[in-house]
């Protein structure tokens, strides 16, 4: 007796595209990403693959950061990470520009390349720049062996195991784990971060998975969401602070899975031209869960309503303000302001797969995309 097996529908566990089961994967692949690196008790955090050059880092005069796609809106929070943990100036690169424009590298620059492949033509050929020019270059990859680890001095693996899904979602919430990691591990050696501070940060990052099992829940309200805005034809995404590179990840999601145009914006450029598009037609996301720009979010957020704009906010658990305000609002669990872009990224992605499943789109494999990007 014979079974018919379909090796991709197992891969896929149950799930209707490899997509969904990487957003759906995400509270364990970000356990496998920080399992066995963090310790509450000992309060402290292990990257081994970085033990060799941590005095060089730690001592950096500028750490550059660079990547393409999704991987460089994970080096934009990276910034934002590091700058406030560690304290050590940091510029975010695209790994194309960085390697055709004659930048300024000096041998005290630290170069780290972010890349889920580890594949990527530019951030390959923008490593062996940096390293002609005498920096460190570290990596944070995904897959193991790639080339990209074999090209750098040393480096973290993420651990997510393997992204199928055109798409990348969990491999960006591993590298945003990462970096998380790195700047905890330099504040503490720095002195940036106290030692209660670190704890705290230790306990939020190990928050994090069961935390979003609790977003997950919302899935059949962000279909419903999905639903009446399938057919819109442009999408504006807003956030401040941590949440600024994750509007311009939600729209990234957006356009490549389902080619509705979309952009992301800091919410407080939008004055600045993009309110000009704002219409009643015009759903604009944001990123509006309680961080120190909450006030200032919620002005923007009446700037849109005073336009007729269709605000879909994503808010904290309890938010009364903007829900009273938004059209429509996603709640995501509380946690230190630092990670919250882990939480809000995860309703995005949901919300781009069901709107372009509604689209009839493939969702897994979008037209004129390949999984990794080995041409310049
Ligand atoms: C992400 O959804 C995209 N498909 C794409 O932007 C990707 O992040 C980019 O090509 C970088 O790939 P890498 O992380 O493998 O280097």
């Amino acid at each position: 007796q014979t079974i018919d097996l379909d090796i991709e529908e197992i891969e896929k566990g149950g799930f209707d595209h490899f997509m969904l089961k990487e957003i759906f994967e995400q509270p364990r692949s970000i356990k496998d990403t920080f399992r066995g690196r963090l310790s509450a008790d000992l309060n402290d955090i292990h990257l081994g693959g970085l033990y060799s050059v941590l005095p060089r880092l730690v001592e950096a005069k500028r750490i550059i950061l660079i990547g393409c796609g999704t991987s460089w809106h994970a080096a934009l929070l990276g910034e934002y990470l590091i700058e406030e943990l560690a304290r050590i100036p940091v510029e975010v690169e695209y790994a194309s520009e960085f390697r055709y424009r004659n930048p300024v590298i000096y041998p005290d620059d630290v170069v780290i390349a972010i890349s889920q492949s580890g594949e990527t033509a530019d951030t390959l050929a923008a490593i062996k720049l940096a390293k002609s020019r005498g920096a460190m270059v570290l990596g944070i990859c995904n897959v193991v062996g790639s080339s990209i680890p074999r090209e750098t001095h040393a480096g973290v693996y993420t651990h997510a195991g393997p992204e199928i899904g055109v798409a990348s979602t969990k491999a960006f919430t591993a590298q945003v784990t990462v970096l998380t990691m790195i700047a905890i591990l330099l504040g503490k050696h720095r002195k940036t971060v106290t030692n209660e501070l670190a704890t705290t940060l230790i306990n939020e990052l190990g928050s994090i998975p069961a935390k979003i099992e609790r977003i997950l829940e919302s899935n059949s309200k962000i279909e419903a969401i999905a639903r009446l805005f399938k057919d819109s034809t442009n999408f504006l995404y807003l956030g401040r602070g941590y949440f600024f590179p994750v509007a311009l990840e939600g729209a990234l999601k957006l356009k490549e899975i389902s080619y509705i145009h979309a952009e992301g914006y800091p919410a407080a450029e939008m004055k600045h031209g993009p309110i000009a598009l704002i219409d009643d037609k015009m759903p604009v996301v944001v990123i509006a869960a309680k961080d120190s720009s909450y006030d200032k979010v919620v002005s923007n957020i009446q700037e849109v309503k005073a336009r007729k704009g269709i605000v879909i906010a994503i808010v904290s658990e309890g938010d009364t303000t903007i829900k009273g305000m938004a059209d429509y609002t996603i709640e995501i669990p509380e946690v230190h302001e630092t990670m919250e872009g882990l939480l809000a990224v995860v309703p995005l992605q949901l919300l781009s797969y069901h709107i372009a499943l509604m689209r009839g789109c493939n969702v897994d494999q979008p037209r004129n995309l390949a999984k990794s990007v080995t041409v310049e």
